[in-house]
Parts: C-alpha cells; sequence; structure tokens
C-alpha cells in the first residue's frame, strides 16, 4: 500500500551512499535458516518415527493404515457414497436426495436436506444420559468456575435464541458476536443457529476500527458484547470499544446486548444498549429450532488476505457441521468419557469449529478457559489439564514454545497423567517443540496430531489418524477424508519428492467456504483462479519420500504471527493512515517464538523527525487501528524502499533484510541500489 506522494526526496539523498558500502554492508550480515517455522531447517530432515501404541489403536475408531487407505481411497472415489453414509450420523429434518452439486467453484453439499445446528449440538443429546452430562466446563481468568450440562446448555440457548427474537432478529440476519471466552460466546453462537441467523463472531483483541469493518460489511443489526474481559488481570474494554465503533456514520446496528462480565461502569445508550441479564427476564425456555436447509448461511468469520480489506469467509449448515463432527471423531478420537480442551479463542475459526460446534456435535465435554496460559502464572494450563482430569488437548506451536522457554518446572508440578491425545494446529510446529511436546507434556504415551487447515476449509484437511497414522515430528502427515490435495508448480504440474511447490485442492470437500460475504470476484479470484477447478491454499509445501506432507508456511503476503493470520497490506493501510508516514512496507522475519515477527518498513513525510519516539507511536497506532494482534515488532525507518524500475515495492529483498540475511538473488532490477544499504543499517533510530 503506498500513497502516491511518497516519492519524496529522500532517493536523491541515499544516493550519496557509494555503492561498494552497499555490497559490504550486504554482505556482512550473517545468514539465517529463512522460514516462517523458525528452525525449518531441521524440518528438511526430520525422520523420527513415532507409532500409535497397541493400546491406543486398539481402541480407536480408525486403527490402521490400511483401514485409512481404504476410507480415504474411497471418499475420493465416491463421495456420494462415503459422505452420504457418514452423513446419516447427523440429525436431518429432512433427507438430503443428493450428496454433492459441484459446479466450480460453486459446491452445494446434501442438497434438500434440511437440519439444524443447535439442534445437532444439544437436543439430540438430551434422550439418553447425556442429558445431565458436562457440555461445557468453564473456567474464568479469576478462577471462577461454571459447568453447564447439556440440558442446562440446551435451556440458556433457547432462552437467549427468544431474547434474539423478541429484537426482531430474523432467519439470515447478521448478528455480530463480540464477547470474551464465557459460555455466554458459545450460547450466542448456538442461539443464532437456532433461529437461522448467521453469527460474526469478532475477536476481543480487535479494535473498534476492525469492528466497523466487520459490522459494515456484514450489515450486522445487532451486537452481542460484555462490558469488559479479563486478560492478564486487566479489562479489555469490550464495551467501549463497540460504543467508538458504532460513532461511524450510518451503521446497521439497532441493538447492543451486553452481559455483564467485569463490571466496570460503561455507556448505556438509551435505546441502543440493554443487559443481557434484564432481557432473559422477557423470555421463556421453549424456542423450537428453526429448520434449515443444508445450503443455509451458517456464519460468516473475516480473515486476513493480501489485500488491506479483511475477507468475509462463508460456511453453510450441513457439509460444515459434518466435517466438524467427523473430525472429532477421527481425528480428536472423542468419547463419551473425554475431558477434551481446545485452547484457542472463539474468536477463530478453532474456536468455531473445535471448541463449540465439533465436540457438541458429537456429545463431548469440552473445556472452556478464559484466560492466558501465564496468569498468574506460567502453569495456569497445567493445573487446569490437572483438576479437570483433561484427556484431549489442543494448543498451538506458539504456545508450546512459550512453555519450553519458561521452564520443565511448570509442568512438573502437575499430574498429567490424565492426557491421551494431542494436538496442534495453526502453523508449522519445529521438531523440537514437538518433540517437547510429545515428551513432556504427553509423557511419550500420547499420540500428537498436527493439524493442518484454515478458515476457509472449515475444518481439519491434513492430520494423523491417532490409532493409524504413525507421525514424524514437525509434519501434519496425510490428508483427511475427502481431501485431495497436489503440491504444484506454477503451471499446475505436480512437483517431485522433497520439492517446494503450492498446496492445492481439487476436490471439493464439505466444509469448504462457500464465498465471502458480499464479494463474489474475489471468492473466484483468489481461490480459484490460479489453477483452474483447484483450491489454492496460499500456502507452500513439499512431500517426503513417505508421502508425508509438510506444510513451510505462507507463500502469499499474509504472516502468521503467533498463529494468528495477519495480510501485510492491511498492517501497511494502518501505517499509512497515520499523518506522519509516507510510504510502509511489511514483511515477516522468522521469530524464534511467534512463528514470524512483523517488521515495518516507513519512509516519513517531508520534515517529519524519526526516532524510537516516532517507531513507539506507529507500533501504537497499529495496535489501535487493527488491535493488540497486529502489534509491529519493529518500525524501520527508511529514506526509501526499494523498487522495480516499475514501481513494485521489492518485498522478497526486505524479508531478506528483516531476517539479517545476504542478500540473495536478482537485485538488477533494483532502480536504486543504492536503497539497500540504507535499508540494512536502518534501525529504529
Ligand atoms: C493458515 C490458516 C486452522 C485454524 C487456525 C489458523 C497455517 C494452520 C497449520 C499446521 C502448518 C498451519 C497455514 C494456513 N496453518 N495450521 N498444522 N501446520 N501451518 O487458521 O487463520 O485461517 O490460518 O495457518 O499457513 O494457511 P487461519
Amino acid at each position: 500500500m503506498s500513497k502516491k506522494k511518497a516519492a519524496k526526496p529522500a532517493a536523491k539523498k541515499s544516493a550519496a551512499t557509494p555503492v561498494k558500502k552497499t555490497q559490504k554492508a550486504v554482505a556482512s550480515k550473517p545468514v539465517k535458516a529463512a522460514d516462517a517455522a523458525g528452525g525449518n531447517k531441521s524440518r528438511m530432515t526430520e525422520n523420527r518415527l513415532f507409532k500409535p501404541s497397541a493400546e491406543f489403536s486398539g481402541k480407536a475408531r480408525i486403527s490402521s493404515m490400511s483401514q485409512y487407505k481404504k476410507m480415504h481411497e474411497e471418499s475420493l472415489k465416491n463421495p456420494d457414497k462415503f459422505f452420504g453414509r457418514e452423513a446419516k450420523e447427523l440429525h436431518w429434518t429432512k433427507p438430503f436426495t443428493k450428496v454433492l452439486d459441484w459446479k466450480c467453484p460453486s459446491a452445494k453439499w446434501f442438497t434438500g436436506g434440511k437440519l439444524n445446528v443447535s439442534e445437532n449440538c444439544l437436543d439430540r443429546h438430551l434422550q439418553g444420559p447425556r442429558k445431565t452430562k458436562a457440555a461445557l466446563i468453564w473456567e474464568g481468568e479469576p478462577g471462577e468456575k461454571r459447568v453447564l450440562t447439556y440440558q442446562q446448555l440446551h435451556r440458556e440457548v433457547c432462552r437467549f435464541a427468544n431474547v434474539l427474537k423478541r429484537h426482531k432478529v430474523k432467519k439470515g440476519d447478521r448478528v455480530v458476536i463480540y464477547l470474551p471466552m464465557i459460555p455466554e460466546a458459545a450460547i450466542a453462537m448456538l442461539a443464532c443457529t437456532r433461529i437461522g441467523a448467521i453469527h460474526n463472531v469478532i475477536f476481543g483483541g480487535f479494535s473498534a476500527e476492525s469492528i466497523k469493518d466487520r459490522v459494515l460489511d456484514s450489515g450486522a443489526k445487532i451486537i452481542i458484547t460484555a462490558d469488559g474481559g479479563y486478560r492478564r488481570g486487566a479489562v479489555v474494554p469490550l464495551k467501549k470499544n463497540v460504543d467508538d465503533a458504532l460513532k461511524a456514520k450510518d451503521t446497521p446496528v439497532e441493538t447492543v446486548i451486553v452481559y455483564k462480565r467485569t463490571g466496570q461502569e460503561v455507556h448505556i445508550e438509551e435505546g441502543r444498549d440493554v443487559w443481557w441479564s434484564r432481557e432473559l427476564e422477557y423470555v421463556d425456555a421453549h424456542c423450537p429450532p428453526v429448520t434449515m436447509d443444508s445450503e443455509s448461511p451458517l456464519f460468516i468469520l473475516y480473515t486476513s488476505g493480501s489485500t488491506g480489506k479483511p475477507k468475509g469467509i462463508l460456511h453453510t449448515t450441513g457439509g460444515y457441521l459434518l466435517h466438524a463432527q467427523m473430525t472429532c471423531k477421527y481425528v480428536f478420537d472423542l468419547r463419551d468419557e473425554d475431558v477434551y480442551w481446545c485452547t484457542a479463542d472463539v474468536g477463530w475459526v478453532t474456536g468455531h469449529s473445535y471448541l463449540v460446534y465439533g465436540p457438541l456435535a458429537v456429545g463431548a465435554t469440552s473445556l472452556m478457559f478464559e484466560g492466558a496460559p501465564n496468569w498468574p502464572e506460567n502453569d495456569r494450563f497445567w493445573k487446569i489439564i490437572e483438576e479437570y482430569a483433561v484427556t484431549v488437548f489442543y494448543t498451538a506451536p506458539t504456545a508450546i514454545r512459550a512453555f519450553m522457554k519458561w521452564g520443565d518446572e511448570w509442568l512438573q508440578k502437575h499430574d498429567l497423567s490424565s492426557l491421551r491425545l494431542l494436538g496442534t494446529v495453526g502453523e508449522p510446529i519445529n521438531p523440537e517443540a514437538w518433540m517437547w511436546y510429545h515428551t513432556k507434556v504427553g509423557g511419550g504415551r500420547c499420540p500428537i496430531v498436527d493439524t493442518w487447515w484454515q478458515t476457509e476449509t472449515g475444518g481439519h484437511m491434513i492430520t494423523p489418524l491417532p490409532g493409524a497414522t504413525p507421525t514424524k515430528p514437525g509434519t501434519a502427515t496425510l490428508p483427511f477424508f475427502g481431501v485431495d490435495v497436489a503440491i504444484v508448480d506454477d503451471l499446475g504440474k505436480e512437483v517431485g519428492t522433497d520439492e517446494q511447490g503450492k498446496l492445492v485442492i481439487r476436490k471439493p470437500w464439505p466444509s469448504m467456504l462457500r464465498g465471502i460475504w458480499g464479494d463474489k470476484a474475489r471468492y473466484q479470484d483468489t481461490y480459484w483462479s490460479e489453477f483452474k477447478g483447484w483450491y489454492f491454499a496460499g500456502d507452500g509445501a513439499r512431500r517426503d519420500k513417505d508421502g508425508y506432507i509438510w506444510i513451510i508456511g505462507r507463500i502469499d503476503d499474509v504472516l502468521n504471527v503467533a498463529g494468528h493470520r495477519l495480510g501485510t497490506a492491511e498492517v501497511e493501510s494502518a501505517l499509512v493512515s497515520h499523518p506522519a508516514v509516507a510510504e510502509a512496507a511489511v514483511v515477516g522475519r522468522p521469530d524464534e517464538m511467534k512463528g514470524q515477527g512483523v517488521v515495518c518498513f516507513v519512509t516519513v513525510k517531508e520534515g517529519v523527525k524519526t526516532g524510537r519516539e516516532l517507531a513507539d507511536e506507529l507500533k501504537k497506532h497499529v495496535r489501535k487501528v487493527i488491535g493488540p494482534v497486529a502489534t509491529p515488532d519493529e518500525v524501520r525507518f527508511a529514506v526509501a524502499l526499494p523498487k522495480t524500475r516499475s514501481g513494485k515495492i521489492m518485498r522478497r529483498l526486505l524479508k531478506q533484510i528483516a531476517a539479517g540475511e545476504i542478500i540473495k538473488g536478482d537485485t538488477t532490477t533494483l532502480e536504486d541500489i543504492n536503497v539497500i544499504a540504507q535499508l540494512v543499517a536502518s534501525g529504529e533510530n
């Protein structure tokens, strides 16, 4: 994102730097492994194999590789039969007549079928012993505990669905949910599905500005929020952020429902804002589920892409729920007796599929924790695992690397012997972190499922099956049922063993996104245009000699910072919205803890003083515009950005400079070679 005015005389200044010095400055920097995964070098040579124990396999639903292969083959060759059979495990109000209707890029799954998601997640478990089993176990950051049985959760969902109805929310309406990690988040989501409203959950770490964009884009007429949420002992002012977002002109929002969580005083706008608890007084607990078409929209979730504007990923009902249910069954092997904990926030897709919908669809007990892993101390997670006897644990590599850094003594204080299965998601895991997770957390006995997927895919796509797949530290291994993966070159030809290529999916799958909210063309362009008829994921990958898939990371202009997706263009657009900034280019650099860190190269307007103070101000500015998730790690001031003669910013060079690497590759197209020397020497001061 560049402002035209940016072409300031800066380039002239840099011309004074002799070329010779350029070359020297560039060459003297040390070489580092340049990869998103931090430690990808060892991922190239990793070959240890961990077979599931006979005990685990003996009880698992898929217990051998031959069983996996047979089922995978069937799922690709005969999806109608395979998914037709699997889908029978959902509760359909009206059975579907056709499994798949595919006309790229439009997929329709389970045509003619009707169902309701909340009915599948709640009502159908009320007939037998699950009625009184824990559906949700919750712990707040300050330490409060709540357990909601299936019966209780059902009741709360019905009541809140009636509250939504009272506020005239109808089938197809969009509802923004901006809540902390409290049971009410799941209740609000399920209540939307009960009446056919489309929820749009916004992560609590996003700013007022981001809320505003999402509210406007989705056309939501109602927002569900809380006064605040707890984060490491501090209060996140959620309601205040909503108020600020709604200062925008012409917002479609008519009602704000506020849940009292932190208790501080908040502004209540007469005629617009109502309290959650008061609203419940007007309703009863009877709310029959609305029958939805299999392809009815279920939710929108915004995610970053390679342009400045986040896109509203649209998921629909039948296929999404089936995939969430199937993966909880086959990948997490969830059973009635499990206590399953996914540490993701409901604001991300992982929280949707694997904290709420998947586990509840299979009738499992899902644990929800409001706080951070290191509050009040570094053993909070281990304490929770011990206290609730968690059996299946799903977290992100970033968290694992943080635990490693904090030291083993924190987990040695706790009994983790209840664990039987571990999972990771969000970014490539380095073998060292994988081994630590395996030995220290899993006591060497728990299989690890490294699950590769995306907001767009709705659920796991490449993952081991814990009772069947021998795992290797660092690889997500093999495709899930129905997933036809290929790694191809720019022309769409499959690359050879151990060669890097682009990851594509060649067949539709039930939980694939159905579109980008309000932007048909962008849906087609982003996912289906690079290779005709195939889904392009935006990731680079390679396949090893055993056919295992190693995800290398994003190859588009999207960063993965601590498992959170962030568009470089989004950060650039936030930077240039600051009055001091002329032009900005943002790149990722390998970061041992977070996978990638955010490095910003900034040129300032004429007469602006650069220095640490401005660097800090710009970091704060980005934080304010997008949210704390996007806070830059480094702001480097430059007199000019490296551009080709046609004016394109050479990001490849900036990435190398940010990583402190020797400049590799061709720089002959660079407009002004001296710019490089200045950039290498640039810092925050
Ligand atoms: C991107 C999707 C899927 C929910 C969380 C993130 C990266 C995700 C893995 C993994 C290597 C992974 C990819 C992907 N990613 N899981 N197991 N190994 N990389 O969802 O925000 O949509 O991000 O996360 O780069 O494209 P998301």
